[in-house]
């Protein structure tokens, strides 16, 4: 086998670049993923978060550290992710231990970010009870005042994760629902590479 199909990240980079580069009416948003993580009693919750960087180390989304992914991730630092590329017949899973990006790689990030979303950032209770969206609208006005003519800081709740893959598997479809399914599992310092039944 050769390098290329032993490692399912240049494998995952290759198909992302192709999705990225599909028309956007065929693929709307190449980097929506879903993120699964578990609560306390070990029931899954599922919600779709943007890919914001991969490399061998794992796959980086941003996030709210108090809200429930947050929390979850905070106590239960296992993750899994799935894309769904239709267009191009491809479903990705990954999963995997999920830790903290370091400060300074979240505050590059956020500093990279529209100030809306900066603001946003702040204002938002991610997961919290909304009372009214006034409330919103007064805590956007309020943080607009506090960092008015000056950079907006990351909060201290607000930051990334990475979820380093032991898992990945890539889902390619076929005709009468005889899926071709590659299932990469670490082992050591490579992976091991398993076709499993569709
Ligand atoms: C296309 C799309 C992209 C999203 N990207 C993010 C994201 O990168 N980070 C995030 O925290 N929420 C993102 N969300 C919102 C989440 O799906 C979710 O509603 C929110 O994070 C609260 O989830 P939780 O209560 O399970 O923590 C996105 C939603 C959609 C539909």
């Amino acid at each position: 086998m050769t390098e290329a199909l032993t490692d399912p990240i240049a494998i995952f980079k290759d198909a992302f670049a192709r999705a990225q580069r599909t028309d956007r009416a065929l693929l709307p948003e190449p980097s929506a993923m879903s993120l699964a993580t578990a609560g306390e009693d070990g029931s899954p919750s599922l919600r779709i978060v943007l890919l914001k960087g991969v490399d061998d180390k794992g796959f980086v989304f941003y996030t709210n550290l108090e809200s429930r992914k947050g929390r979850d991730l905070r106590a239960r630092p296992r993750a899994a992710l799935c894309f769904y590329w239709s267009a191009l017949d491809l479903q990705i899973r990954v999963s995997g231990a999920a830790t903290p990006v370091s400060d300074e790689e979240a505050d590059e990030y956020f500093a990279s970010r529209p100030r809306g979303s900066q603001i946003g950032a702040w204002a938002s209770m991610q997961s919290s009870v909304l009372e009214s969206h006034g409330d919103l609208d007064a805590r956007v006005a309020r943080y607009e005042k506090e960092f008015e003519g000056r950079d907006v800081p990351r909060p201290p709740f607000w930051s990334g994760f990475r979820v380093d893959p032991e898992e990945i598997e890539f889902w390619r479809n076929r005709a009468n629902r005889l899926h071709d399914r590659t299932l990469y599992t670490r082992d050591g310092a490579g992976w091991r590479v398993e076709t499993l039944y569709p």
